[in-house]
């Protein structure tokens, strides 16, 4: 192949891929199989192997990871990456739109859209190619995480079409997709290793990884909401969020443009249950103002602009009976308390079993048999007990006890001075201990061996 023709099959083989990629992890739809767009993939980065001076930045082959960042390089924003005023009930709401139209002298719409809980990040595109991403930081500086964000599928390294601004910024939040997070810990589990704690922390741990390669594995997303530079040439926001999903973006399709307050407000009613039923999470909605004139006239306060607001979804709180209080132990011997509930329907689930982490937990509640308690699920999907209702208690009813010895061989337990943590001390001889460490032990990502899963381990 001569170096013309190299040059040719690279640059088509790089739109193919780019199609193939957009369509799978920006619109959710697979053209080819996997097979496939792997053999088209190795012939790109083959063909790049032997013809380097061909070789760019933005080509899809970059994508896999592999740059080490020993320090995260600070960068000034062209933009202050400001955040928003919060608001948390309809009269609030109210207030803010009172305020704009009263500012602007006229009737206003509103784009509102979903809040993603993520993390901050400013993107900057010359020329149709992605040159920096940048944490939001303080608002004023932030951190150069280019090389782990190229890892992101979702995020084009290089635009579609031609009609986008020669320099830009666009933002967005980074998040873990639950269906991921999910995956993560189940594996976690296996492993005996910690939960990660919740999709927006993973995201961010993830992001400040000095490894590209092992964000690449992480498969975050990324949803675009704010387009900012130069003569932009839109008149309302949801235009230029209609311009960035053709350039590539991943724009999320639920926004929507209320020509009035009523219909901010159904929105809002709208997602506060639904957004359960999204791979991504969410905190709340936010709210627009959509025409980019508007937006100009209301500026800025030091801190937050005066043309949005974000509204803050309740966090979901039912009140359900404590059934039982049962104690599970773990492969180190730790005792966590767990309560059984009455079933009660919950943020999109039934929630049967809420943890209590432990003795001193159970104490600050003041949980009595039998107490009618009230259950939250916050961003760390097991639910919590928030509260006691202690007028809906038995009169008669018993404090919870922590219980002294191990509810599996009987052993006294033991608590460290300063640990909130009870520990059953029987090591060798405590079968849940033992079963524990042999699945640890055999699990797939330690010593692989087959055909020696839970069950098997158990009836030896
Ligand atoms: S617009 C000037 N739109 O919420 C601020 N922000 O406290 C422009 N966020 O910093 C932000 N979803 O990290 C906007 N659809 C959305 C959003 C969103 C999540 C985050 C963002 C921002 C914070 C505001």
């Amino acid at each position: 192949m001569t170096e013309t023709e190299a040059k040719r099959e690279i640059e088509r083989l790089r739109e193919k891929v780019e199609v193939y990629n957009y369509h799978y992890y920006v619109l959710s739809e697979s053209l080819i199989s996997d097979l496939e767009f792997d053999r088209l993939l190795s012939s790109l980065q083959e063909l790049e192997t032997e013809f380097p001076q061909f070789l760019t930045p933005e080509s899809p082959t970059q994508r896999v990871g592999g740059a080490i960042t020993k320090e995260f390089e600070s960068v000034v924003h062209r933009y202050p990456m400001l955040s928003l005023a919060n608001s948390y009930s309809a009269d609030d709401i109210s207030e803010f739109d009172e305020r704009v139209r009263k500012a602007v002298g006229q009737e206003v719409s509103y784009c509102c859209e979903l809040k993603f809980d993520g993390v901050a990040i400013g993107l900057r595109y010359e020329k149709g190619i992605l040159t920096k991403a940048v944490t939001r930081g303080d608002g004023v500086q932030g951190d150069d995480v280019t090389a782990n964000v190229k890892t992101i599928r979702s995020i084009p390294l290089r635009l579609r079409g031609h009609d986008f601004p020669d320099d830009f910024e666009i933002r967005g939040e980074i998040f873990m997709p639950r269906s991921v997070f999910d995956a993560i810990n189940a594996e976690r589990e296996e492993m005996g290793e910690p939960r990660l704690a919740n999709p927006r922390n993973a995201a961010s741990g993830t992001l400040k990884q000095q490894d590209s390669k092992a964000v690449a594995e992480r498969k975050l997303d990324c949803y675009l909401y704010l387009l900012l530079g130069e003569n932009l040439g839109f008149s309302y926001h949801h235009q230029s969020l209609e311009a960035a999903a053709k350039w590539g973006f991943k724009v999320s399709p639920h926004s929507r443009v209320a020509k009035s307050l009523d219909e901010v407000e159904q929105f809002i009613q709208y997602w506060d249950t639904k957004r359960y039923e999204l791979d991504v999470e969410t905190d709340g909605v936010v709210i627009k103002v959509d025409e980019i004139r508007l937006q100009n006239n209301l500026g800025f306060t030091a801190k937050t602009p005066r043309w949005a607001v974000a509204y803050k979804f309740k966090a979901q709180e039912a009140m359900t009976r404590l059934l039982s209080v049962s104690y599970q132990v773990g492969r180190t011997g730790a005792i966590t308390p767990v309560a059984n509930l009455e079933p009660v329907w919950l943020a999109g689930t039934s929630v049967k079993r809420a943890s209590l982490h432990n003795a001193d937990i159970i104490a600050e509640l003041g949980l009595h048999e039998g107490d009618v308690v009230t259950v939250e699920k916050g961003g760390d999907i097991i639910p919590k007990i928030t509260g006691v209702v202690a007028e809906k208690r038995n009169l008669f009813s018993n404090p919870v006890t922590f219980i002294h010895s191990c509810p599996e061989c009987n052993a006294p337990l033991q608590r460290r001075e300063g640990e909130a943590q009870h520990f059953c001390p029987n090591e060798k001889g405590c079968p849940p201990q033992q079963k524990a460490r042999i699945e640890h032990f055999t699990a797939r990502k330690a010593m692989n061996i087959d055909s020696l899963g839970p069950e098997t381990i158990s009836m030896l």
